[in-house]
């Protein structure tokens, strides 16, 4: 393994690109490959064996294009698939979980929300750290029904969204929450709305910055990291469906990023 091979990343579709720009930004040398399975979102409703053998094909696809490090963009595929990708795989995993540990330690009211998908919200992994972090704490679940799919088509601010996420936080507004965690890479893209909607005392916090000081610090342990002297190298984007979407959120067209449709 080099240091100068890619970072390796992959989401259910385009919302991890929301994790993607936070790597991006902390880690200018690093060349990074991102795999936006599109055709199979949302994995969120999907059977555990299916989420993990999704898992599986695209980090062999990643593995066939040189990645040194594989981020696991998604939330839903980080709670079901992790342990078998780092047990079966050589190669060194980050994953993506709901940042329930900071909105429970900091959380006056001691009423915290999740909105994540159902995939997540019913993983083994996710009920013990909620269990562990939020013992003291009434966390409202909501599953983020239907959202990875308005988002996947380009809709993060139509006024279908709008009436639909406005309908999801009904439960966040009941209960009183005053942080809301982000279970899922594609609702960063929310936030604009989430604050018009939502009182604005209430946090929202979701776990971008987190993954990317993780696979910093992953790559640094394991003498991976790129040479900060390097060319800054040109991110490669990879859909199994039109690419439209993927060029508008990651700003493509006019950063000269590379954008291809690719069957895997
Ligand atoms: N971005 C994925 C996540 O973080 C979306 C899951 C899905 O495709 O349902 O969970």
């Amino acid at each position: 393994m080099s240091n100068s091979q890619p970072i390796g990343i992959f989401d259910s579709g385009v919302g991890g690109t929301s994790i993607w720009k936070e790597i991006h930004e902390l880690l200018p040398a690093e060349k990074t490959i991102y795999l936006a399975d599109s055709k199979n979102a949302p994995y969120g409703e999907k059977p555990i064996e299916e989420i993990k053998n999704l898992s599986r094909k695209n980090t062999e696809k990643l593995l066939e294009m040189g990645a040194k490090i594989i981020v696991v963009a998604c939330n839903t595929a980080t709670t079901n698939a992790i342990k078998e990708l780092r047990n079966e795989y050589m190669v060194p995993f980050i994953g993506i979980e709901p940042a329930i540990k900071p909105a429970a330690l900091n959380s006056k009211s001691k009423t915290i929300g999740i909105l994540a998908t159902r995939g997540t919200l019913t993983s083994t992994l996710f009920s013990q750290t909620s269990d562990f972090y939020a013992r003291n704490i009434n966390v409202v679940e909501v599953e983020g029904r239907g959202l990875v799919e308005l988002i996947e088509a380009g809709e993060i601010d139509s006024g279908h969204m709008r009436s639909h996420l406005l309908g999801l936080l009904e439960p966040f507004f009941m209960n009183k929450i005053d942080y809301l965690v982000l279970g899922c890479s594609h609702y960063p893209y929310l936030i604009p709305l989430l604050k018009e909607l939502l009182p604005k005392e209430v946090v929202i916090i979701d776990s971008g910055e987190a993954v990317a000081r993780q696979t910093k610090a992953i790559l640094s342990a394991n003498n991976l990291l790129a040479q900060a002297k390097q060319a800054h190298p040109i991110p490669e984007f990879f859909t199994n469906t039109n690419p439209k979407v993927l060029e508008n959120l990651t700003g493509a067209i006019s950063m000269g990023y590379k954008v291809s449709y690719l069957d895997f």
